[in-house]
This record gives structure tokens, sequence and C-alpha cells, in this order.
């Protein structure tokens, strides 16, 4: 990561009133949780996200989705949030003033343990459960309830209250990402590969409102060559850099 990228975001940052980071799954890699699609170990290279993760497969074998989606629940609970997460809940408490709203794609709640705040989770959560007809019915995903059941409400299957492939993202949380993406002054995109819209276009239409744009992230990506700034760095490296530079200039 060049110095100088580094000093220039950091007094774009002291300027911003309104800051968003927007993550995927490279910002949790540091805390041992495998990303979708970087090489041999990307999760989708060693599943079929059709068969574990997309509406369609929940409807034609409930039990495959539960069985690889608890999986993935007792990786996620065995592990904790990374300097990266831990270096935005530093750098919200340093930004008196400011307001840094986090909007994620990741399902891991690492972001809220970490104690970010606000947090938007645009694609739901692995922590919590809910009827699939939406009957109101919801639950925090305890490991005692690991087959899939009925909604004790209406009857209806329950399931991970995550966005499976081939689903709609929740509308409100959706609108308000985007209001604070289209609102923002600076617009971090930090650990993803922008493969899977709407989320994907977030940052995209931050850039069209003129809002600054800085990508972080080890591998270029198609939002590289648009970005403000698009930084070689891993998140932690990058966020614990930057949270220091801006704490050395506050004493
Ligand atoms: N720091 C920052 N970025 C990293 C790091 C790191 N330490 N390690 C890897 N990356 C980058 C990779 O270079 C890649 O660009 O993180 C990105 C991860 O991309 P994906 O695996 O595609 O994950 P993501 O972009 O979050 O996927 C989006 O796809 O499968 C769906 O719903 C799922 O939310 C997910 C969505």
């Amino acid at each position: 990561m060049q110095a100088n990228s580094l000093d220039s975001v950091a007094s774009l940052l002291r300027k911003a009133k309104e800051i968003v980071v927007f993550s995927g799954a490279g910002l949790s890699a540091d805390s041992g949780i495998p990303t979708f699609r970087d090489g041999a170990t990307g999760l989708w290279n060693t599943v079929d996200p059709d068969e574990v993760a997309s509406i369609e497969g929940f409807l034609r074998n409930p039990a495959r989705v539960w069985s690889w989606l608890l999986e993935l629940k007792k990786l996620v609970d065995e592990r904790q949030p990374n300097a990266a997460h831990q270096a935005l809940a530093r750098l919200q408490e340093s930004c008196r003033g400011k307001r840094l709203t986090v909007i994620t794609q990741n399902i891991d709640g690492y972001h809220s343990r970490a104690g970010n705040a606000p947090v938007l989770e645009v694609h739901g959560t692995i922590h919590r459960l809910r009827c699939h007809q939406h009957c109101g019915f919801s639950a925090d995903w305890e490991q005692s309830a690991v087959e899939a059941f009925s909604c004790p409400h209406c009857g209806a299957p329950v399931r991970p209250d995550l966005v499976l492939f081939g689903e709609v993202l929740d509308e409100e949380v959706f609108a308000a990402a985007e209001m604070c993406s289209l609102t923002a002054d600076l617009f971090f995109c930090v650990g993803t590969s922008f493969t899977v819209q709407p989320a994907a276009l977030l940052p995209v239409w931050a850039k069209r409102a003129g809002v600054t744009v800085v990508e972080v992230n080890p591998h270029p990506t198609s939002l590289s060559t648009v970005a403000d700034y698009s930084i070689r760095s891993g998140a932690s490296e990058f966020f614990t850099a930057l949270s220091a530079k801006i704490e050395e200039q506050q004493d």
C-alpha cells in the first residue's frame, strides 16, 4: 500500500461527514472465513451454490441447504471478528461528529460483534431464522435448531434469515443502503468482487452521484478503474494503518 494513498485517504476521511464502508467476504477472510470466489479455497469452487444457497435448492431439498448453512454457521461461531472489524470500530470512535455506516454483503454478523454500528446487512444474517412466508415469525438460530422445521405461527417452512440466490433483498434495508451510498462524502469498498447485484451496484451509483470511492482489495476488480483510489491491500492492514494515522493526527 503506497504511503501517499494512505495519507490522501486519511485527509479525505478527516474532511468527510458521511462515510460508508461497503464490505464483502474479503473483509472476513482474516478471521478464517473462506471467501466465495478466491482461488481453490473459494466456497463456490468446492460446492454448487445452486444446490446449497439458492431458493430453488431450498425448495427442492431444504435439508441440504440447512446442513451446508449449519456447517458455515459452526465455522462463523468458532471464529471471531478480525483486525479490520476492530479498526473500523476504532475509526467510528475517533470520527466524532461523523457518521460511518457499514453496508455489508456478509452474513457472519462480525461487524456488529466488533461494535460497528449502524450495520446494514443487505444479504441478511446466518444468526437468525424466519418464516419462509414472512408471516412475522423469527428466532435466533441456536445450535439446537439443526433440522428444518415448520413455522409455529403458520406452518410454512422456517429458514435462515439470509438472501438465497434467486431471492430479492429486503426492500427497506436496501433502500437505506442506497440512500447512504448516494449521500456519502466517502465510500470505501472492501473485500468484494462486485459479482452479485443489486448490492454490487451501490459503489457504481455512489460514483455516479459524485461520491469519492476508495477500493481496498489485494487484487484488481471491475471497480478498480472506476474508483478514485484503488488500494492493493488486505482489509486488516489498510484499516489498521488508517485508524492509527487518524489517531496520531488527533493527538
Ligand atoms: N482483504 C480485502 N479483500 C480481500 C482479502 C483481504 N484480506 N482477501 C480476499 N479479498 C478479496 C478478493 O480479492 C475478492 O475480490 O475479497 C473479494 C471476495 O470476493 P467474493 O468471494 O466474490 O465475495 P463477495 O464479493 O463478498 O461475494 C458477493 O456473492 O456468493 C454471494 O451472497 C454472497 O455476499 C456474497 C456475494
